[in-house]
Protein backbone atom coordinates (compact mmCIF):
# COMPACT_ATOMS: atom_id res chain seq x y z
CA UNK A 1 0.00 0.00 0.00
CA UNK A 2 1.22 3.34 -1.03
CA UNK A 3 0.35 4.80 2.14
CA UNK A 4 2.42 2.72 4.65
CA UNK A 5 5.03 3.77 2.64
CA UNK A 6 4.73 7.88 2.62
CA UNK A 7 4.56 6.60 6.32
CA UNK A 8 7.93 5.31 6.68
CA UNK A 9 9.27 8.53 4.74
CA UNK A 10 7.76 11.09 7.10
CA UNK A 11 9.00 9.33 10.34
CA UNK A 12 12.66 8.57 8.34
CA UNK A 13 12.65 12.34 7.52
CA UNK A 14 14.05 13.44 11.07
CA UNK A 15 13.38 17.38 10.73
CA UNK A 16 14.17 19.55 13.86
CA UNK A 17 10.10 20.14 14.34
CA UNK A 18 9.86 16.56 14.77
CA UNK A 19 11.62 16.26 18.09
CA UNK A 20 8.77 17.24 19.48
CA UNK A 21 5.35 14.76 19.71
CA UNK A 22 2.92 17.76 19.51
CA UNK A 23 4.61 19.87 16.97
CA UNK A 24 4.62 15.93 14.80
CA UNK A 25 1.11 15.41 15.14
CA UNK A 26 0.19 18.55 14.81
CA UNK A 27 1.51 18.67 11.77
CA UNK A 28 -0.12 15.53 10.75
CA UNK A 29 -3.51 16.88 11.64
CA UNK A 30 -3.39 19.85 9.66
CA UNK A 31 -4.77 17.84 6.45
CA UNK A 32 -7.39 15.61 7.00
CA UNK A 33 -6.16 12.79 4.13
CA UNK A 34 -3.01 12.59 6.23
CA UNK A 35 -4.30 12.67 9.19
CA UNK A 36 -6.72 9.49 8.68
CA UNK A 37 -4.05 7.44 6.98
CA UNK A 38 -1.35 8.00 10.11
CA UNK A 39 -4.23 6.29 11.58
CA UNK A 40 -3.85 2.70 10.63
CA UNK A 41 -3.07 3.48 6.68
CA UNK A 42 -6.81 3.94 6.56
CA UNK A 43 -6.85 5.35 2.63
CA UNK A 44 -10.68 6.62 3.15
CA UNK A 45 -13.59 7.44 5.57
CA UNK A 46 -15.38 4.28 4.46
CA UNK A 47 -11.67 2.39 5.19
CA UNK A 48 -11.60 4.62 8.72
CA UNK A 49 -14.59 2.83 9.93
CA UNK A 50 -14.15 -0.06 8.98
CA UNK A 51 -10.88 -0.91 10.83
CA UNK A 52 -12.49 1.44 13.51
CA UNK A 53 -15.53 -0.78 14.37
CA UNK A 54 -13.01 -3.84 14.20
CA UNK A 55 -10.58 -2.80 16.97
CA UNK A 56 -13.42 -1.16 18.70
CA UNK A 57 -14.94 -4.44 19.13
CA UNK A 58 -12.16 -6.20 20.42
CA UNK A 59 -11.32 -3.23 22.87
CA UNK A 60 -14.93 -3.38 24.10
CA UNK A 61 -14.50 -6.91 24.89
CA UNK A 62 -11.31 -6.53 26.74
CA UNK A 63 -12.53 -3.78 28.64
CA UNK A 64 -15.97 -5.71 29.52
CA UNK A 65 -17.15 -2.39 28.23
CA UNK A 66 -21.07 -1.92 29.60
CA UNK A 67 -23.06 1.29 29.57
CA UNK A 68 -22.57 2.33 32.94
CA UNK A 69 -18.96 2.99 32.43
CA UNK A 70 -16.97 6.45 32.38
CA UNK A 71 -14.38 5.73 29.84
CA UNK A 72 -11.05 7.31 28.29
CA UNK A 73 -9.37 6.90 25.19
CA UNK A 74 -5.43 7.89 25.22
CA UNK A 75 -4.30 8.90 21.81
CA UNK A 76 -7.85 9.02 20.60
CA UNK A 77 -6.10 10.55 16.75
CA UNK A 78 -9.25 11.55 14.85
CA UNK A 79 -11.68 9.59 16.34
CA UNK A 80 -11.42 6.18 14.69
CA UNK A 81 -12.70 4.08 17.56
CA UNK A 82 -13.80 6.75 19.61
CA UNK A 83 -16.53 7.29 17.22
CA UNK A 84 -17.47 3.48 17.64
CA UNK A 85 -17.17 3.05 21.59
CA UNK A 86 -18.61 6.39 22.51
CA UNK A 87 -22.15 5.10 22.26
CA UNK A 88 -21.44 1.85 24.67
CA UNK A 89 -20.68 3.84 27.51
CA UNK A 90 -21.71 6.58 29.92
CA UNK A 91 -19.02 8.89 29.32
CA UNK A 92 -15.95 9.17 27.10
CA UNK A 93 -13.32 11.15 27.00
CA UNK A 94 -10.63 11.28 24.33
CA UNK A 95 -7.47 12.97 25.37
CA UNK A 96 -4.29 13.32 22.52
CA UNK A 97 -1.02 15.41 22.04
CA UNK A 98 -2.74 16.92 18.83
CA UNK A 99 -4.98 19.59 18.78
CA UNK A 100 -5.59 19.23 15.33
CA UNK A 101 -6.22 15.62 15.60
CA UNK A 102 -8.70 16.24 17.91
CA UNK A 103 -10.66 18.95 16.14
CA UNK A 104 -10.96 16.33 13.17
CA UNK A 105 -12.08 13.90 15.94
CA UNK A 106 -14.75 16.93 16.93
CA UNK A 107 -16.39 16.79 13.73
CA UNK A 108 -15.96 13.01 13.07
CA UNK A 109 -18.16 12.92 16.45
CA UNK A 110 -20.40 15.53 16.69
CA UNK A 111 -23.66 13.17 16.67
CA UNK A 112 -22.71 11.28 19.50
CA UNK A 113 -23.65 12.92 22.76
CA UNK A 114 -20.96 14.62 24.91
CA UNK A 115 -17.95 13.31 23.91
CA UNK A 116 -15.20 15.20 25.97
CA UNK A 117 -11.42 16.25 24.55
CA UNK A 118 -8.88 16.82 26.26
CA UNK A 119 -5.53 18.14 24.74
CA UNK A 120 -1.98 17.13 26.68
CA UNK A 121 0.90 18.69 26.71
CA UNK A 122 3.16 16.38 27.84
CA UNK A 123 3.47 12.97 29.29
CA UNK A 124 0.77 13.25 31.70
CA UNK A 125 -3.14 13.03 32.48
CA UNK A 126 -2.57 16.53 34.74
CA UNK A 127 -6.31 17.77 34.84
CA UNK A 128 -7.62 14.45 35.11
CA UNK A 129 -8.45 13.88 38.78
CA UNK A 130 -7.60 10.28 40.36
CA UNK A 131 -9.81 7.19 40.57
CA UNK A 132 -11.91 8.80 37.78
CA UNK A 133 -12.04 6.43 35.26
CA UNK A 134 -13.75 2.94 35.24
CA UNK A 135 -12.08 2.17 31.74
CA UNK A 136 -9.24 3.15 29.65
CA UNK A 137 -7.27 2.29 26.52
CA UNK A 138 -4.76 3.31 23.84
CA UNK A 139 -4.41 1.57 20.47
CA UNK A 140 -1.51 2.17 18.45
CA UNK A 141 -0.02 5.00 20.26
CA UNK A 142 2.49 3.53 22.57
CA UNK A 143 4.18 2.51 19.30
CA UNK A 144 5.24 5.65 18.70
CA UNK A 145 6.58 7.00 22.01
CA UNK A 146 10.13 6.31 23.68
CA UNK A 147 9.44 4.18 26.47
CA UNK A 148 10.66 6.52 29.09
CA UNK A 149 7.04 7.97 28.07
CA UNK A 150 5.02 5.25 27.81
CA UNK A 151 6.32 4.25 31.28
CA UNK A 152 5.02 8.08 32.42
CA UNK A 153 1.48 7.46 30.92
CA UNK A 154 0.96 3.64 32.53
CA UNK A 155 1.37 5.80 35.72
CA UNK A 156 -1.12 7.98 35.20
CA UNK A 157 -3.50 5.75 34.04
CA UNK A 158 -3.02 3.54 36.97
CA UNK A 159 -3.47 6.93 39.07
CA UNK A 160 -6.80 8.34 37.16
CA UNK A 161 -8.42 4.79 37.05
CA UNK A 162 -10.31 3.44 39.85
CA UNK A 163 -9.26 0.62 41.63
CA UNK A 164 -10.57 -2.51 39.99
CA UNK A 165 -10.91 -0.41 36.54
CA UNK A 166 -9.65 -2.40 33.58
CA UNK A 167 -6.94 -0.62 31.40
CA UNK A 168 -6.46 -2.04 27.70
CA UNK A 169 -3.20 -1.28 25.65
CA UNK A 170 -0.95 -2.57 22.70
CA UNK A 171 2.26 -2.54 20.92
CA UNK A 172 4.26 -3.64 18.27
CA UNK A 173 5.26 -7.21 19.27
CA UNK A 174 9.15 -8.38 18.62
CA UNK A 175 8.58 -11.91 19.43
CA UNK A 176 5.65 -12.28 16.59
CA UNK A 177 7.41 -13.06 13.06
CA UNK A 178 5.33 -10.75 11.41
CA UNK A 179 6.26 -8.04 14.23
CA UNK A 180 9.69 -8.81 13.13
CA UNK A 181 9.18 -7.75 9.63
CA UNK A 182 7.72 -4.87 10.46
CA UNK A 183 10.20 -4.00 12.87
CA UNK A 184 12.70 -4.52 9.62
CA UNK A 185 11.24 -2.49 7.87
CA UNK A 186 12.27 0.14 10.24
CA UNK A 187 15.99 -1.02 10.46
CA UNK A 188 15.88 -0.89 6.57
CA UNK A 189 14.56 2.55 6.40
CA UNK A 190 16.80 4.16 8.93
CA UNK A 191 20.09 2.07 7.40
CA UNK A 192 19.10 4.37 4.32
CA UNK A 193 18.01 7.62 5.94
CA UNK A 194 20.89 10.99 6.30
CA UNK A 195 22.28 9.67 10.08
CA UNK A 196 23.07 12.62 10.99
CA UNK A 197 20.14 13.60 12.97
CA UNK A 198 18.19 12.09 16.10
CA UNK A 199 16.04 9.59 15.49
CA UNK A 200 12.46 10.56 14.55
CA UNK A 201 10.65 11.28 18.02
CA UNK A 202 7.36 9.47 16.63
CA UNK A 203 8.76 6.46 15.02
CA UNK A 204 7.44 3.28 15.39
CA UNK A 205 8.75 1.51 18.42
CA UNK A 206 9.04 -2.19 19.29
CA UNK A 207 8.89 -4.45 22.59
CA UNK A 208 8.89 -7.95 23.56
CA UNK A 209 6.46 -9.26 25.77
CA UNK A 210 8.16 -9.64 28.99
CA UNK A 211 9.29 -6.10 28.94
CA UNK A 212 5.92 -5.32 28.50
CA UNK A 213 4.68 -7.07 31.78
CA UNK A 214 7.29 -5.43 33.65
CA UNK A 215 6.26 -1.73 32.59
CA UNK A 216 3.00 -2.74 33.42
CA UNK A 217 3.41 -3.99 36.82
CA UNK A 218 6.05 -1.56 37.77
CA UNK A 219 3.56 0.92 37.20
CA UNK A 220 1.34 -0.40 39.52
CA UNK A 221 -1.17 -2.85 37.81
CA UNK A 222 -2.18 -5.94 37.56
CA UNK A 223 -1.57 -7.73 34.23
CA UNK A 224 -4.76 -9.86 33.79
CA UNK A 225 -4.00 -10.77 29.93
CA UNK A 226 -0.44 -10.44 27.78
CA UNK A 227 -1.99 -11.93 24.35
CA UNK A 228 1.41 -12.02 22.18
CA UNK A 229 0.42 -14.29 19.06
CA UNK A 230 0.37 -11.64 16.82
CA UNK A 231 1.94 -8.57 15.69
CA UNK A 232 0.52 -6.94 18.69
CA UNK A 233 0.94 -7.39 22.69
CA UNK A 234 -2.25 -6.85 23.56
CA UNK A 235 -2.48 -6.17 26.83
CA UNK A 236 -4.94 -6.36 29.28
CA UNK A 237 -4.72 -5.03 33.24
CA UNK A 238 -6.56 -4.47 36.04
CA UNK A 239 -5.60 -1.46 39.00
CA UNK A 240 -5.80 -3.73 42.28
CA UNK A 241 -8.73 -3.36 44.08
CA UNK A 242 -6.95 -3.36 47.86
CA UNK A 243 -10.43 -4.52 49.73
CA UNK A 244 -10.95 -7.79 47.38
CA UNK A 245 -8.01 -7.69 45.14
CA UNK A 246 -7.58 -12.16 44.27
CA UNK A 247 -11.34 -12.05 43.93
CA UNK A 248 -11.83 -9.13 41.13
CA UNK A 249 -8.76 -10.29 39.47
CA UNK A 250 -10.05 -13.80 39.55
CA UNK A 251 -13.67 -13.03 38.71
CA UNK A 252 -12.21 -10.54 35.61
CA UNK A 253 -9.83 -13.45 33.73
CA UNK A 254 -12.58 -15.64 34.24
CA UNK A 255 -15.10 -13.46 31.91
CA UNK A 256 -12.14 -12.46 29.70
CA UNK A 257 -11.34 -15.73 29.14
CA UNK A 258 -15.01 -16.09 27.64
CA UNK A 259 -14.62 -13.83 25.46
CA UNK A 260 -10.87 -14.16 24.35
CA UNK A 261 -11.84 -15.10 20.61
CA UNK A 262 -13.25 -12.07 20.34
CA UNK A 263 -10.71 -9.73 21.86
CA UNK A 264 -6.94 -11.43 20.62
CA UNK A 265 -6.05 -10.40 17.05
CA UNK A 266 -6.55 -13.95 14.93
CA UNK A 267 -3.95 -15.95 13.16
CA UNK A 268 -5.54 -15.40 9.70
CA UNK A 269 -5.40 -11.50 10.16
CA UNK A 270 -1.31 -11.91 11.01
CA UNK A 271 -1.04 -13.87 8.14
CA UNK A 272 -2.61 -11.13 5.83
CA UNK A 273 -0.54 -8.52 7.43
CA UNK A 274 2.58 -10.37 6.44
CA UNK A 275 0.63 -10.44 3.07
CA UNK A 276 0.51 -6.40 3.26
CA UNK A 277 3.85 -5.90 4.04
CA UNK A 278 5.69 -8.38 1.28
CA UNK A 279 3.06 -6.12 -1.00
CA UNK A 280 4.88 -3.14 0.33
CA UNK A 281 8.39 -4.54 0.13
CA UNK A 282 7.31 -5.23 -3.91
CA UNK A 283 7.81 -8.89 -2.84
CA UNK A 284 4.01 -10.00 -4.32
CA UNK A 285 2.21 -7.94 -6.57
CA UNK A 286 -1.44 -6.39 -5.42
CA UNK A 287 -3.13 -8.93 -7.53
CA UNK A 288 -1.87 -11.79 -6.05
CA UNK A 289 -2.74 -10.42 -2.79
CA UNK A 290 -5.99 -10.04 -4.08
CA UNK A 291 -6.20 -13.81 -5.13
CA UNK A 292 -4.85 -14.53 -1.91
CA UNK A 293 -7.84 -13.13 0.18
CA UNK A 294 -10.06 -14.28 -1.98
CA UNK A 295 -9.44 -17.68 -2.29
CA UNK A 296 -9.50 -17.76 1.83
CA UNK A 297 -12.51 -18.96 3.51
CA UNK A 298 -14.52 -16.08 4.87
CA UNK A 299 -14.09 -14.76 8.81
CA UNK A 300 -14.24 -11.08 10.28
CA UNK A 301 -10.71 -10.36 9.45
CA UNK A 302 -10.86 -12.10 5.87
CA UNK A 303 -13.54 -9.62 4.99
CA UNK A 304 -12.36 -6.68 6.94
CA UNK A 305 -9.10 -7.07 4.31
CA UNK A 306 -11.03 -7.70 1.43
CA UNK A 307 -12.83 -4.77 1.97
CA UNK A 308 -10.12 -2.80 2.92
CA UNK A 309 -8.36 -3.59 -0.63
CA UNK A 310 -11.34 -2.88 -2.59
CA UNK A 311 -11.11 0.43 -1.29
CA UNK A 312 -7.56 0.84 -1.91
CA UNK A 313 -7.49 -0.65 -5.37
CA UNK A 314 -9.96 1.66 -6.22
CA UNK A 315 -7.83 4.64 -5.20
CA UNK A 316 -4.73 3.59 -6.91
CA UNK A 317 -6.53 2.34 -10.06
CA UNK A 318 -4.79 4.45 -12.12
CA UNK A 319 -1.35 2.65 -11.42
CA UNK A 320 -2.71 -0.51 -10.37
CA UNK A 321 -5.61 -0.81 -13.64
CA UNK A 322 -8.44 -2.43 -13.38
CA UNK A 323 -9.79 -4.00 -10.06
CA UNK A 324 -10.07 -8.01 -10.42
CA UNK A 325 -13.00 -9.88 -10.86
CA UNK A 326 -14.33 -11.35 -7.30
C1 LIG B 1 -1.25 5.99 15.02
S1 LIG B 1 -2.22 7.21 15.79
C2 LIG B 1 -3.51 6.21 16.50
C3 LIG B 1 -4.74 7.00 16.84
C4 LIG B 1 -5.91 6.18 17.40
N1 LIG B 1 -5.58 5.57 18.65
C5 LIG B 1 -6.36 5.16 16.38
O1 LIG B 1 -6.03 3.98 16.54
O2 LIG B 1 -7.00 5.54 15.41
C6 LIG B 1 -1.22 7.69 17.18
C7 LIG B 1 -1.90 8.72 18.06
O3 LIG B 1 -1.11 8.91 19.24
C8 LIG B 1 -1.08 10.28 19.53
N2 LIG B 1 0.16 10.56 20.30
C9 LIG B 1 1.43 10.46 19.85
N3 LIG B 1 2.29 10.82 20.81
C10 LIG B 1 1.55 11.12 21.89
C11 LIG B 1 1.88 11.57 23.22
N4 LIG B 1 3.14 11.75 23.60
N5 LIG B 1 0.87 11.79 24.06
C12 LIG B 1 -0.43 11.59 23.68
N6 LIG B 1 -0.80 11.20 22.46
C13 LIG B 1 0.17 10.96 21.57
C14 LIG B 1 -1.05 10.94 18.17
O4 LIG B 1 -1.39 12.31 18.21
C15 LIG B 1 -2.04 10.08 17.39
O5 LIG B 1 -3.33 10.53 17.55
Amino acid sequence: MAILEEVLKLFGQSKKEDLCYKDFWKRIGSDAGTAMSMMDGSPSEEACRLTGQYMAKKISNALLLNREDVVLELGCGIGRIGREIAPSCKKWHGADISETLIRIAGKRMEHLKHPEFTALNRTSLQGFPDHFFDKAYSHAVFIHMDKEDLFLYLKELARVLKPGGLLYFDTWNLKNEVGWERWMMEVENWSQSDQKGRKHVSRNQFATPDEITLYVEKSGFAELFSLSGSFWIQEIAMKPDDREASNRKEELIRSLEQRMDRIAIDSTLVDLFGHHLKMLKGQIAPAEFHRTLWNLEENESVLLYRQWLDILWEKNKGSWGPAPGH
